[in-house]
C-alpha cells in the first residue's frame, strides 16, 4: 500500500480540453512529498477506501470547492506600485511619462522589496500559484523578485528586462549598453539557476527583450542565443498596439512574429504577451515553433484599442494563457481577466465592423464559454509555460485553490442549494472575490490561509 504526504477529498473543476470543464465530485487526491498528484481516485474505486483507512485525509467542508491554482502568464512586477493609475493615456507615452520613471526607481533595493512582497503575497491571495513575470533592467532587484516569489511559495519565472537602445530608451533608465545588457542577463540566468536548487516550487530565469522597439538587433540576437544556450523561457510583447506593430514593420518590413522568429526568439518555452495584430501566417508560426499567447484582455482594452481573436487562434492550435498585465490592467485577479476575457470575446462577435454591409455585425464564431476561461487562467497557462501544472490530474503539481462559497461575508447567492454543480462552477467563475479563496497552495505547501 502506498502513503501519501497529503490525501484531499473533495469536489474539483479541472479542464478536460481547452473547451470542456470536468467536475470531479468528492474524489480523492493523493500528493506525494515532491508535491506531485500521484494519484486521483473516484469515488466506488476500491482504491478509494483502501486510502481512507490507511491516510488521515482532509476533508473539504460543505461549500468549498478545489481549482487549480492560476497561472498568470504576463504581470510586470514594478508596476504593482502605480495599477489603477494612468489607464487613459496612449501606450507609448504611458510607457515615458509614467511607466518607465517608476521601473527607474527599482535600483533602489528597499523600495523594491516593499513593492514585490506586497505583490506576491497579493497575487498568491487571489489564486494565482504561477506568475511570468517582468522585472526591470536591474539585475540586483530582478533577482530579489525570484528570492521573493522563492520564499513566498509562488512559482515564479522572472525576466531581467532588456532595454539596450540608447535611441529609444531614456538615458535614466535602460542598460549601460548591449555588452552589458547580454552579460547581465548571463549572470541573472546562472543565479536564478542556482536559487532553483533549493526552491521547491521551481523558481525559473526568463529572457526579456522588453519589446523589439527597445532593442537593437545586437541584442535580441544575443539574448536568442543565451535562451537556446540555457534553455530558458523567453517573453517579450509582440504586437500589441497600433504604434509598436507599425514601428516593427518599418524596421525590418515584417511583422514581430516573424522578426522574433528570426532571432530565435519564439519556442515551445517563449510566451509572448498581446499578439492583437497577428495575421495567418503569424498565428500558424506559433502554432508550429509552439509559441505562446499570454492573453491580456483587460490590457487590450485600455492601451491596445484591441481584441485578440482568441476563438480563432484557438482553433489553430496556438497555445495560449491568460495575464494581467498588471498595470496596463489594473487588477492581479485572473478571475478578473477571465470574466473579461469572456466579454471581449462576445464584443468581438456582436460588435459593430464598419467594414461589414449594415446588416453584418461582428466577426462570427468569435465568443468564448466561461469554460474556456478557466482553460485559459489553468491548463492553458501550463500548457504555454510547458509545465506540469493548471490541473488537477496525476502527473501535475499540487497547485489549488480552496474556494469557500459560505465565507467572507458575501456568501455567494447559492439559495436553498438548488444549484447543480456545473451551475456552482459559473457562479465561481463570475462571483468569486479574494475573501472566498480560503487557501492556496503551491507544490504541496500551503501558501496562504485566511479566516472567515
Ligand atoms: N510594451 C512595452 N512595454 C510595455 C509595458 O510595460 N506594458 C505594456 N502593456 N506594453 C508594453
Ligand atoms: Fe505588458
Amino acid at each position: 500500500m502506498k502513503t501519501y504526504a497529503l490525501v484531499f477529498q473533495g469536489t474539483a473543476y479541472t479542464s478536460k480540453s481547452p473547451k470542456e470543464v470536468e467536475v470531479l465530485e468528492n474524489y480523492l487526491f493523493c500528493v506525494n512529498d515532491d508535491g506531485m498528484i500521484e494519484m486521483v481516485i473516484a469515488p466506488g474505486d476500491p482504491a478509494y477506501r483502501a486510502t481512507q483507512n490507511t491516510h488521515e485525509v482532509r476533508r473539504l467542508a460543505e461549500g468549498q470547492y478545489l481549482l487549480p491554482g492560476f497561472i498568470d502568464l504576463h504581470v510586470h512586477a514594478p508596476q504593482w506600485a502605480q495599477a489603477g493609475l494612468a489607464l487613459d493615456v496612449p501606450l507609448y507615452e504611458w510607457l515615458h511619462t509614467h511607466t518607465f520613471p517608476l521601473e527607474s526607481k527599482f535600483s533602489d533595493l528597499e523600495f523594491a522589496a516593499d513593492v514585490y512582497d506586497d505583490l506576491v503575497g497579493t497575487l498568491l491571495a487571489n489564486g494565482t500559484t504561477t506568475a511570468l513575470y517582468f522585472a526591470t533592467v536591474h539585475k540586483e532587484a530582478s533577482l530579489l523578485l525570484a528570492e521573493i516569489c522563492a520564499n513566498k511559495g509562488q512559482r515564479g519565472l522572472v525576466g531581467k528586462v532588456v532595454m539596450d537602445d540608447p535611441e529609444q530608451n531614456p538615458e535614466y533608465y535602460r542598460d549601460a549598453d548591449t555588452k552589458t545588457a547580454l552579460a547581465e542577463t548571463e549572470q541573472f540566468i546562472r543565479e536564478v539557476k542556482q536559487l532553483a536548487e533549493s526552491v521547491k516550487q521551481g523558481v525559473y530565469p526568463v529572457v526579456t527583450p522588453r519589446f523589439i522597439p527597445s532593442c537593437t538587433d545586437e541584442a535580441l540576437q544575443g539574448l536568442g542565443e543565451l535562451a537556446a544556450r540555457y534553455d530558458v523561457h523567453i517573453q517579450s510583447h509582440c504586437s500589441e498596439s497600433d504604434w509598436a506593430h507599425e514601428y516593427v514593420q518599418k524596421r525590418f518590413g515584417k511583422h514581430d512574429a516573424a522578426a522574433l522568429h528570426d532571432f530565435g526568439l519564439l519556442g515551445q518555452k517563449s510566451v509572448m504577451a498581446h499578439c492583437n495584430f497577428l495575421d495567418d501566417e503569424d498565428a500558424d508560426l506559433f502554432a508550429r515553433t509552439g509559441t505562446a499567447i499570454g492573453h491580456c484582455p483587460l490590457s487590450n482594452a485600455y492601451f491596445a484599442n484591441g481584441v485578440l481573436p482568441l476563438a480563432r487562434w484557438m482553433d489553430k492550435g496556438v497555445e495560449i494563457g491568460l495575464g494581467t498585465d498588471i498595470s496596463a490592467g489594473y487588477t492581479p485577479s485572473l478571475f478578473d481577466n477571465a470574466r473579461q476575457a469572456v466579454i471581449s470575446s462576445r464584443m468581438l462577435e456582436d460588435g459593430v465592423d464598419t467594414a461589414l454591409p449594415a446588416d453584418r455585425r461582428g466577426v462570427p464564431e468569435s465568443r468564448i464559454t466561461i469554460d474556456e476561461a478557466f482553460y485559459l487562467a489553468t491548463a492553458g497557462g501550463g500548457e504555454s509555460l510547458s509545465l506540469p501544472i493548471g490541473r488537477l490530474a496525476e502527473g501535475y503539481a499540487w497547485d489549488v485553490q480552496i474556494i469557500d462559497l459560505t465565507a467572507g461575508g458575501m456568501k455567494l447567492p447559492v439559495f436553498g442549494g438548488g444549484d447543480s454543480k456545473r451551475e456552482l462552477f459559473q457562479r465561481i467563475m463570475y462571483l468569486c472575490r479574494p475573501e472566498h479563496i480560503r487557501e492556496v497552495w503551491v507544490q504541496g505547501e500551503m501558501v496562504h490561509s485566511r479566516s472567515r
